[in-house]
């Protein structure tokens, strides 16, 4: 799929799954799609860690306020970040951008291969979940789940919400010109 299709398909989805199981082989791909993205200094920080075991599904999916793509994911993809990540440059870290890089290389992945996702982020860090999960993913201290990517074929609808014109938020040589 071309790059800019990808682009405009992707969409966070939080509705039902078909009960159809990602293959391996597609759950690589959209990781390697990550491991490609940029990263600080190539210091190539995060770590992923991918979950396609059912009874480890399950315990993730039993959550409370766990959304439905999150609850029938056939695959859930965990970025990890180190909890104090290092300066690795003129006293500054960057852990989160590559994190987000990483995230956005494979959810156009995942696009392209015509499942969808959401970017689980927020959620994760109330009432400890990010630790809980983590500690059923085995990650060790000091390193914590920043973002979680569920993955399946999408029942419901496939839709994006409407962004911003160009004109409001982009501009040539001068801000608000
Ligand atoms: C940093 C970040 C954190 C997010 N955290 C969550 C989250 O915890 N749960 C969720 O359902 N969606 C989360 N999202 C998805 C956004 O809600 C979604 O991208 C936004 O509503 C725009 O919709 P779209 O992705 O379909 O364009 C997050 C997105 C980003 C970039």
């Amino acid at each position: 799929m071309d790059v800019f299709k990808a682009i405009a398909e992707r969409f966070s989805y939080r509705g039902p799954y078909r009960d159809e199981q990602v293959p391996r082989d597609d759950l690589r791909r959209i990781v390697e799609a990550g491991l490609l993205a940029p990263s600080g200094k190539n210091a190539q920080t995060t770590r992923f860690v991918i979950v396609d075991d059912p009874d480890l599904l399950e315990r993730i999916g039993a959550i409370p306020s766990a959304n439905r793509s999150l609850r029938e994911a056939k695959a859930l993809i965990a970025c990890i970040v180190d909890v104090n990540p290092e300066a690795i440059y003129e006293g500054f870290a960057f852990q989160i951008e590559d994190c987000a890089a990483a995230v956005e290389n494979m959810l156009l992945a995942v696009t392209a291969l015509d499942y969808a996702s959401v970017w689980v982020d927020g959620w994760l860090r109330v009432e400890g979940r990010a630790h809980a999960i983590g500690a059923m993913l085995g990650v060790p201290d000091g390193k914590v789940i920043r973002v979680l990517l569920p993955v399946g074929v999408p029942e419901g609808e496939r839709r994006q919400p409407p962004k911003m014109p160009f004109e409001q938020r982009a501009f040539f040589n001068r801000f608000g010109a």
